[in-house]
């Protein structure tokens, strides 16, 4: 059977019109990028725009109760289905490409299929996940979580952002609540296409990836609490400086890096930091700081989690500080299916595409799902340098849809599949 191509006009498209959704004006770069943090009126308005083009397929529709949005396509047979996937929800400075690339791509293959007139033996479902940022919330791969058993339903509807506001009434007040269950049931296999978010594929002249695993992530919110006071009148040795404990819990993630102890490849990022009251003449009482820490070896980062947590207490105690925290999210490293991995590389192969194996550095809904059924994922390279959770996050229309194409033939491998006897 002569291979279908995905329209990757089409396609291209449709990214840039879910890219109008929470459209704004980055100051920094003077770009325009995309906010659809989770559960948010964008959030809410890019959902509905991707369940109307779900409906218009002929999709049944689903919401279920921790906001997950399924749409599925009937199969010959009452197997199992094939789910693809991702998210729609973005980081505050995003692009068009991170999660949006797997949804649109999933529905793309989907009315590439209705085009040609292709039936499937299994039911075919292209969902999105709930706030697989964790920007808002503070942990990630949340509904996918939740819809494979890591997290609880009702532990994450209490969840409450910088605000106050609480996950499960902002899920109702854009109304995606849904009744159906939030647990998953297995599917036969599940297949994210995304794009890599980092340098790698582009620096090696490659336009497929083939992820074989996720690495670790660990994340903790820290409280840190001193005595505000004046700036100019209090001497340096009755400080209690809350800002000066931030600073140097944060230079030791890069003297960590820096030491090597942990492995070449651990990443470390206090991405935010919020001194109070905040003012240039009083010394910080208070500051909200986070720590990401990334390792693709999970013995190096439990390492790597005790030696800091260890260096917490130091700097408490010589910075007359309490240094409070707590785990925000922890996943471990998560390998592949190796039989997706074999299927994406012959898939690149069969169609001229040059590719490379390669971990996520990035966090994906994929590696939730990669507890129930055999799941994987496919890259595709981005420019610049890779640069993403930025404005200027940009793959191109060819290697978009190189990605797609790819996602396309192997959802249909294991779509043609019946049960293993
Ligand atoms: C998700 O984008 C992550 O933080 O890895
Ligand atoms: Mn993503
Ligand atoms: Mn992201």
């Amino acid at each position: 059977m002569t291979k279908l191509s995905i329209n990757r006009e089409r396609l291209w498209a449709a990214l840039e019109e879910l890219g109008r959704i929470g459209k704004y004006q980055d100051e920094p770069s003077q770009l325009w990028g995309v906010n659809r943090l989770a559960l948010t009126a964008a959030d809410g308005e890019g959902r509905r725009w991707v369940v109307a083009r779900r409906t218009s397929l002929g999709l049944e529709v689903t919401v279920d109760r921790i906001g997950t949005v399924s749409g599925r396509r009937a199969g010959r047979e009452a197997l199992r289905p094939v789910l693809m996937g991702s998210h729609i929800d973005s980081v505050p400075t995003a692009g068009r490409f991170d999660g949006c690339l797997g949804v649109l791509g999933g529905l793309e293959v989907v009315q590439t299929l209705a085009d040609a007139r292709v039936t499937t033996r299994r039911p075919i479902v292209v969902a999105f996940f709930t706030d697989e940022e964790g920007s808002r919330f503070g942990t990630d791969m949340l509904g996918s979580a939740v819809a494979t058993g890591r997290l609880k339903l009702e532990d994450v509807y209490a969840l409450a952002d910088r605000d106050g506001l609480v996950l499960k009434s902002e899920l109702e007040k854009i109304g995606f609540l849904g009744t159906a269950e939030a647990a998953l049931s297995p599917p036969h296999a599940y297949l994210e296409c995304h794009i890599e978010q980092g340098p790698i594929l582009r620096a090696a002249g490659k336009e497929i990836g083939v992820v074989t695993g996720v690495q670790a992530i660990s994340w903790h919110e820290l409280t840190i609490v001193g005595k505000s006071a004046h700036a100019g009148t209090t001497p340096m040795e009755l400080r209690a400086d809350a800002g000066v404990a931030a600073a140097r819990i944060n230079l030791r993630l890069r003297e960590m890096i820096a030491s090597g102890r942990y492995g070449k490849a651990m990443r470390a990022t206090m991405g935010a930091f919020v001194p109070k009251p905040g003012m240039v003449n009083i010394v910080p009482g208070r500051v909200v700081a986070s720590v990401d820490l990334r390792n693709p070896d999970d013995a190096l980062m439990r390492k790597a989690e005790a030696d800091l947590i260890a260096f917490y207490e130091q700097v408490g105690r010589e910075e007359q500080v309490t240094v409070g925290w707590r785990q925000t999210a922890r996943t471990e490293s998560v390998p592949f299916a190796v039989k997706v991995q074999d299927r994406v590389a012959a898939a690149a192969a069969a169609r001229g595409l040059t590719h490379q194996a390669l971990v996520s550095g990035a966090g994906h809904d994929a590696q939730e799902l990669a507890h129930t059924c055999p799941a994987g994922m496919v890259f595709v390279p981005g420019e610049y340098d890779g640069i993403s959770h930025n404005p200027r996050e940009y793959s191109t229309p060819e290697q978009c849809g190189n990605g797609i194409d790819v996602l396309c033939d192997v959802l249909l491998s294991f779509a043609e599949e019946g049960e293993a006897p």
